[in-house]
């Protein structure tokens, strides 16, 4: 009987335990992710504030909270997305006012962390923007969730992050709105390094899949050749990349579902970025749908994600 009732108690122990973490901490939002913050809010039952956030006539950053954060766990949301530069001072300044504020620990969401791609010096002189936003992040801010961060050379987020950084993935919420809205489906990788989005969430819900070598002409010009070939005619596909940004490679491996006698092609991403005209550009190259998730707030953001950072603050 009292073996029973054990797991009962450890579980009503651990809500009672969240409700109390829960109770000192308010969540508030920088300029890209106003949606986000207020959704969490209620999620979480946590008071969301407004921070207000303008420029000075001359075009420095103004920024006040409107709330204290005295001894409180703050939550700042803020995706890098878009103004990525304006993003990281907000968070800087937002993060330093705050400790001067009195607050007890800052958490980040941010579901598109920005700058991961120039993870090395490609040219002479370059710098790594990587490096200096992970090191300018460590030293502000206590904690950071981020959605699917772009790991490629930095592998794992505490190689460049001091403290605490997760990295969720958006693989289990991608695979269930794929399962629910597509029949006949294959899924494209349009590169190598996208086998984590397109193998895994194919594996997920038990459809074929492959991914396509990317050869990179140039920044806007990209070629693609298929790995594992698997069955394209008359099937409809779906290329999931992380992220879109000027659509080029997607553009490149629907040119390449198009040769395959495709019956659909449908464009999946993480963070929509949609850079240059790239709906546009990749619907007159025959895409028929681009879909993203909510990391940053689109019309095409069909996939939320709010409820995987919703378990991750809980914890
Ligand atoms: C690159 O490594 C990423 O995974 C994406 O494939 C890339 O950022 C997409 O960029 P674009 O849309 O400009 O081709």
């Amino acid at each position: 009987m009292v073996v029973a009732q054990e797991p009962q108690l450890v579980q009503r122990w651990a809500s009672v335990h969240k409700k109390i973490k829960m109770k000192n901490t308010v969540i508030t939002n920088l300029s890209n992710s106003e949606k986000l913050a207020k959704k969490l809010s209620k999620k979480l039952s946590i008071p969301y504030f407004q921070t207000k956030l303008n420029n000075f006539p001359d075009g420095e950053i103004y920024l006040q909270f409107t709330k204290s954060v005295k001894n409180k766990h703050l939550i700042i949301c803020q995706t890098f997305q878009p103004n990525p530069n304006q993003s990281l001072q907000q968070i800087i300044f937002a993060a330093k006012n705050a400790k001067e504020l009195g607050v007890k620990k800052i958490t980040l969401v941010a579901p598109y962390l920005g700058f991961m791609r120039q993870d090395k010096r490609f040219h002479a002189g370059e710098n790594i923007s990587a490096n200096i936003m992970a090191e300018l992040l460590s030293k502000y801010t206590d904690k950071l969730i981020t959605i699917d961060p772009h790991l490629h050379r930095i592998r794992k987020m505490n190689w460049v992050f001091k403290n605490k950084a997760v990295a969720l993935t958006s693989n289990p919420v991608i695979a269930d709105y794929i399962q629910k809205n597509f029949k006949n489906e294959v899924i494209i990788g349009p590169d190598w390094e996208s086998y984590q989005w397109a193998q895994r969430i194919a594996k997920r819900i038990s459809v074929m899949s492959t991914v396509l070598r990317k050869v990179r002409l140039s920044s806007r010009k990209v070629e693609s050749k298929m790995v594992n070939p698997i069955e394209i005619k008359n099937k409809n596909v779906i290329i999931v990349d992380d992220i879109i940004s000027t659509g080029h490679t997607i553009m490149e491996a629907a040119k390449k579902a198009k040769k395959l006698k495709a019956k659909s092609i449908t464009a999946i991403c993480i963070h929509g970025l949609f850079v240059e005209g790239a709906i546009k550009k990749m619907k007159a190259k025959g895409v028929k749908q681009i879909i993203c998730t909510n990391t940053i707030e689109k019309p095409q953001s069909k996939i939320d994600i709010t409820s995987l950072l919703a378990e991750e603050l809980k914890k």
